[in-house]
């Protein structure tokens, strides 16, 4: 049965954490997976959420299973901080929410939802997006097609491309869009581009998908969701994945979430019993450790305001490091521009370095990157970005 099975090819994000381990080399430094590390150099464990924990364990709640959409406190937590805790579709309760098993157990949620009810629709991806995008919407068993994105050219975005392409898409299509923090890219719309976006995805009759993992990577919490709600104010259906990975550095314990507006109350409740179905036969319900740290976080005023200040720090903190970044390559390769990594946003930076490029980083210098010449900025420290910096330099 098993002697014909092809080895499956390496994961092209979660792969090169594969190789990374395996090297022996104590400077390596893993440029390749979006995860933050702070100015030690370690995967910060937030105060907020040790001060959850201390609260959780002080209740010794039994591990009873969670309903099938989760946590209803998280839930509720969610709708707030994504569309904003005024908002009309959680008054009028037309948004639905179901805790999920990261952004990408969000994404694949909504995929299979999806796919029952609109099973002859096509998903449109940016070229490029997240690598794992394409699979998780093909192995819901979508067609899954590319809208124009990134310019290489000008290092930013080939807007005139991605509105004829989005203006040419099917009605009915599915459209997954990065609502800040692109990732891989990190060149993100600007607020006019959005307002032309949802405009033509309102008159194409389009089914805009929003995946939020980086929400206060950007420009803040508000801020980074405020396409979210200009979405909501333009009617239709929408689908929003989002995720605390990292935002909470909470990678491992898998929390997120999908939240779906439907047109009205009634329709939002049969939304609900649909998406308990798909998790159901998928997972039968979410785990709950790590939906109650983010619950406890968010409706507690002064931890929430702990979180706030504490992701505030590493959205301050990548943003210097990109400064640093660019500064120093300056020096010391003075032919090549990179001042393009000051303009984008988030954690990654679409560098520009080719294959070969990135693989010799790794050969030589122990520096690992996506192949596609993404690199995760997070990462940098005061420590190891001249390593880093020097080891571009010389393969540039
Ligand atoms: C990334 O893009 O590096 C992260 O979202 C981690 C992942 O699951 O790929």
């Amino acid at each position: 049965l098993f002697s014909a099975i092809d080895m499956a090819p390496r994961d092209p994000i979660l792969g090169i954490t594969e190789a990374f381990n395996a090297d022996k080399n104590p400077a390596k430094i893993n440029l390749g997976v979006g995860v933050y590390y702070d100015e030690n150099g370690k995967v910060p464990l937030l105060s907020c959420v040790r001060k959850a924990e201390a609260i959780l364990i002080e209740q010794a709640a039994p591990r009873t299973y969670l309903p099938i959409d989760g946590l209803a406190s998280y839930d509720a937590a969610v709708q707030e901080l994504v569309f904003g805790a005024d908002s009309v579709v959680i008054q009028e309760r037309r948004a639905v929410t179901v805790q999920a098993i990261g952004g990408t157990g969000a994404l694949k949620i909504g995929a299979d939802f999806l796919q029952r009810f609109a099973p002859g629709a096509q998903v449109y991806i940016s070229d490029p997006s997240w690598e794992n995008h394409r699979a998780l919407f093909e192995s819901a068993g979508f067609v899954v097609n590319n809208y124009a994105y990134y310019d290489a050219a000008t290092r930013g975005v080939n807007f005139a491309g991605m509105l004829a392409d989005l203006q040419a898409m099917p009605r009915g299509s599915i459209v997954l869009m990065h609502a800040c923090c692109h990732n891989p890219t990190g060149a993100d719309l600007s607020a006019e581009q959005w307002g032309e976006v949802i405009a033509a995805v309102s008159a194409g009759g389009l089914i805009p998908f929003l995946d939020m993992a980086y929400q206060g990577f950007g420009a803040g919490i508000a801020e980074d969701g405020a396409v979210v709600r200009r979405f909501v104010a333009a009617g239709g259906p929408l689908l929003i994945s989002n995720s605390f990975s990292k935002s909470f550095s909470l990678y491992g314990e898998r929390v997120g979430a999908l939240s779906v507006v439907a047109a009205s109350a009634d329709e939002a409740a049969r939304l609900l019993s649909q998406l308990k179905r798909v998790v159901r036969t998928n997972y039968s319900n979410p785990p709950v450790h790590g939906g109650k740290v983010v619950a406890t976080v968010l409706t507690t005023p002064e931890l929430r305001q702990l979180w706030e200040d504490e992701l505030a720090a590493m959205r301050v903190r990548i943003r210097a490091m990109r400064e640093a970044f660019v500064t120093k390559l300056k020096e010391k390769a003075p032919g090549h521009d990179f001042d393009f990594v000051r303009q984008q946003v988030g954690m990654f930076s679409y560098s520009g370095l080719s294959k070969a490029q990135v693989e010799t980083l790794a050969r030589e210098h122990s520096v690992y990157a996506v192949d596609t010449g993404r690199i995760c900025v997070a990462p940098l420290n005061a420590a190891n970005i001249d390593k880093v910096v020097d080891a571009i330099a010389k393969v540039l």
